[in-house]
């Protein structure tokens, strides 16, 4: 037998336990070490009341289980209007940067450049006030509490297109990581919710996520997190447990390092396959800044070109996407957001699957399930792999990620079957044999 049978243990609770709201104003460790990023780089702030538009909604939301939640929309436009000012640039990319002359900005006067957000996009509802309406919330349901009922802090959230996949196994495919993902979710007691609907139609293809992480987040203000995962990530290792007492000062936890994300601006410094969001205010402004990066229309081709010029290794032609977005705006709104961003590396919250796949039969050799780090990587992530629109990326054959999502699928299986008293015959193959 392979693997150590898993334990259902009782998940162990956070010792200190957040508050319903943002996690404190911690100051950012690196900061004393911060480099002034070159010159030409420059922030305005934008943040204005425009008016008061009347919302005036009172949403409901079906919060999981038999209560209501009432979401008390803002009645004024909370505008989180990004006026970015890039200064002594030699970029010039026609039409993404106005020269009118700014006042009130050296920077800015000296270059004359600023990227034009989609101030127009709002994800709704737009609420201002939800670490209030979601600590009077826990106060009136304190069953629901995770502190109190011994359920997981974290809430899982996928999706995949609502129309069948283009490629013939793509549904396949999807029903085995979806299988996947509800293994794990059963094991350690977390709920999931697997989105197929078009919700927003200007939040397409990578942005999708956005305003489900935000439906996730008000319709379940018991959940203190929001754990976003890719269709195509695989759990890989059924037994480990995200360590969330190490995130206790921080409000997004992604894979990362902050050396490519701050130094080298890298594309690819950081994965936006899977994170955790943590269920406050600061996420809410933090989710409307990045969708104005992102709605669908001629802004998100410009912003595209702007990302390519700012980031390294991102491909030209390629619209505006949230990974780039997200790293453009930890580098341009450093104060209002990095201290509260936790570049994760220490296990795999996501492992790209060309790096991981060639040695699990090494790792069944010589370790068990619950490291998640390279000894046995806790999700194993198809990036390029498209396996739902038939498009692979040139880089890999369709053959080879098909076989690998096969035995990364059975690599976890396994660990599931073997509680049941069964085990794959090897990785390659789906048929089961008595233990
Ligand atoms: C801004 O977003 C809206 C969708 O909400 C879209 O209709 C419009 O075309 C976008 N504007 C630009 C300039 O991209």
């Amino acid at each position: 037998m392979y693997y150590h049978k898993i334990e259902l243990k009782m998940r162990s609770l956070p010792t200190s336990t957040p508050g319903p709201s943002c996690s404190g104003s911690g100051i950012w460790v690196g900061d004393r070490k911060k480099k002034i990023l070159q010159n030409w780089l420059h922030v305005l702030t934008g943040g204005f009341i425009a008016g008061l538009l009347c919302w005036g909604i009172i949403r409901t939301f079906e919060s999981g289980l038999l209560s209501r939640l009432s979401i008390e929309a803002d009645n004024k436009d909370s505008s989180t209007a990004l006026h970015k000012k890039l200064a002594g640039s030699p970029i010039d990319i026609p039409g993404l940067f106005s020269e009118t002359p700014d006042s009130g900005n050296g920077f800015y006067e000296k270059a004359g450049f600023k990227l034009h957000v989609n101030n127009s996009y709002r994800l709704r509802p737009q609420i201002s006030d939800w670490d209030d309406q979601r600590r009077r919330w826990l106060s009136k349901n304190p069953h629901k509490k995770a502190t109190t009922t011994g359920k997981s802090p974290l809430f899982l959230v996928s999706s995949s297109q609502p129309r069948p996949c283009e490629n013939p196994m793509g549904d396949h495919f999807l029903l085995k990581a979806i299988k996947n993902k509800m293994d794990y979710c059963r094991l350690h007691g977390i709920d999931i919710f697997y989105n197929m609907a078009q919700l927003d139609p200007a939040m397409v293809s990578f942005w999708v996520k956005l305003p489900l992480v935000r439906a996730a987040m008000v319709a379940h203000p018991e959940a203190e997190w929001i754990w976003w995962m890719d269709s195509d990530a695989l759990f890989t290792d059924m037994a480990f447990e995200l360590p969330l007492d190490k995130y206790t000062n921080y409000n997004l936890v992604v894979h990362g390092w902050e050396n490519l994300v701050f130094e080298k601006k890298s594309w690819v410094g950081l994965n936006m396959g899977v994170f955790l969001i943590r269920n406050c205010q600061w996420s809410l402004d933090l989710l409307d800044a990045w969708a104005a990066m992102g709605a669908t229309g001629p802004l998100k081709i410009q912003i595209g070109k702007f990302l390519t010029s700012f980031l390294s290794e991102r491909p030209e032609n390629f619209e505006a996407d949230d990974q780039g977005a997200l790293i453009y705006l930890l580098n341009a709104e450093k104060e209002r957001w990095r201290s509260k961003v936790y570049l994760e590396s220490s296990y795999y919250l996501h492992g790209y699957w060309v790096k991981l796949v060639d040695k699990y039969e090494e790792m069944i050799r010589k370790y068990h399930p619950g490291y998640g780090d390279e000894r046995w990587p806790f999700v194993t992530h198809f990036v390029g792999c498209e396996l739902c629109s038939g498009e692979t990326n040139a880089q890999y054959s369709a053959e080879k990620c098909r076989k690998n999502v096969e035995r990364a699928f059975n690599l976890a299986d396994d660990q599931i079957l073997q509680i049941y008293g069964f085990h794959h015959q090897s990785l390659q193959s789906s048929d089961a044999f008595y233990i």
